[in-house]
């Protein structure tokens, strides 16, 4: 077994301590008293010495210790006493030295993680004043300009003003978007979970979408045609948005002239994989691990150009992830790109 640190410090000092009290005690007797004492009595004189100081010496050594790295653990807050192990510490301080290690590490990790989390608070502040910023002035603009002499010409004041209302829409839609997706990383929002089907849900996405796929003539279609209804569990909702994100972004990037399609795959695990796949302008592979962050575009003058607000993925994401389902993508640049999501599948009984 191995010596523990304590007991040989408390082994060399009794050790030294019986030594000197010896050499003084034999050689003061024999000064003062001139006597030499018997050899049994030096012997037990050692031996006693020797047991008392040990033990006196092996408690103190670890109620010391005991105490000061108590007092510690108690006075930095951040620390839980309860932790200390008494036994561990007052035993082997090479334990205590690798806790403390550990601790450190941790704590080191912990501030880590903190200061990139303020780094990506940091980051999104000023991206959301960006992009707050644009519309803004777009909107302010055009009621300067009304100001200026525009109203007095009634047919450019009603088309000022309705740019300016354009650029208010905007704004809405982007600070729409920021509150869902605080309320979704707060896990503030409740899912209202239901069946339905979600072909008929496709179809009416594809409906809503239909202006917005005409103006880059983009055709909406289903792969085949479905005869029966697909029943899956989820908010419809929050479903409907996350087709609605996927479609519009398969318009917004997909090629004019172009399809978006979608597919409905019963797969394993009583799950449904929905697939809404475009063949517009791809996504480069390096972009593909950062896609679903807030606010980030693979090509963000386009993008804006496009109206978006650089959420709609990372919403996305929080919708599936709330549902304890998963998204993929896979992308081919200049072929285009599937964007693909489990939903759970109703049991028929
Ligand atoms: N179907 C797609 N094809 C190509 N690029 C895409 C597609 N969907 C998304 N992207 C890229 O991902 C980025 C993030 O998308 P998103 O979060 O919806 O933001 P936004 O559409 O507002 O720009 C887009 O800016 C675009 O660069
Ligand atoms: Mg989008």
């Amino acid at each position: 077994m191995k010596i523990k640190k304590t007991y040989s410090f408390a082994f060399w000092t009794s050790l030294i301590l019986t030594f000197t009290s010896f050499v003084t005690f034999y050689l003061g007797s024999y000064i003062f008293l001139n006597i030499w004492l018997p050899f049994i009595s030096a012997l037990i004189f050692i031996c006693v010495v020797y047991t008392f100081s040990f033990f006196i010496i092996q408690f103190r050594v670890e109620k010391f210790i005991y105490l000061r790295i108590k007092n510690i653990y108690e006075n930095v807050s951040l620390l839980d006493a309860s932790d200390l192990n008494k036994t561990a510490v007052s035993a082997d301080l090479d334990m205590l030295s690798l806790e403390v290690q550990k601790f450190a590490e941790n704590k080191q990790q912990q501030i880590q993680n903190l200061n990139l989390r303020e780094g990506y608070r940091r980051e999104f502040l000023g991206n959301i004043s960006h992009e707050l910023k644009t519309p803004l002035f777009t909107v302010q603009g055009y009621l300067l300009t009304l100001e200026d002499g525009a109203m007095n010409d009634k047919r450019i004041g009603k088309k000022y003003l309705k740019r300016a209302n354009k650029g208010v829409d905007r704004l809405i839609s982007i600070v729409k978007d920021l509150d869902l997706i605080s309320k979704l990383e707060s896990n503030d929002l409740n899912l209202n979970k239901q069946t339905f089907n979600i072909v008929e849900l496709v179809q009416e996405v594809f409906d809503l979408l239909e202006i917005e796929a005409k103006k880059r003539n983009v055709t909406l279609l289903l792969d085949k045609h479905y005869e029966y209804p697909i029943k899956v569990i989820g908010d419809v909702e929050r479903i409907e948005q996350v087709l609605t994100n996927l479609i519009v972004n398969s318009i917004k990037y997909g090629k004019i002239n172009g399809a978006t399609i979608v597919s409905l795959e019963i797969a394993e695990n009583n799950k449904v994989l929905v697939k809404v796949k475009d063949n517009g302008e791809g996504i480069k592979e390096e972009h593909l691990d950062r896609l679903f962050e807030r606010f980030y575009r693979v090509d963000q003058s386009r993008s804006r150009d496009q109206g978006g607000s650089g959420l709609g993925l990372s919403i996305v994401k929080h919708i599936i992830e709330a549902h304890n389902e998963q998204i993929f993508v896979k992308s081919k640049i200049e072929r285009g790109s599937e964007f693909s999501f489990t939903l759970e599948k109703f049991k028929q009984v």
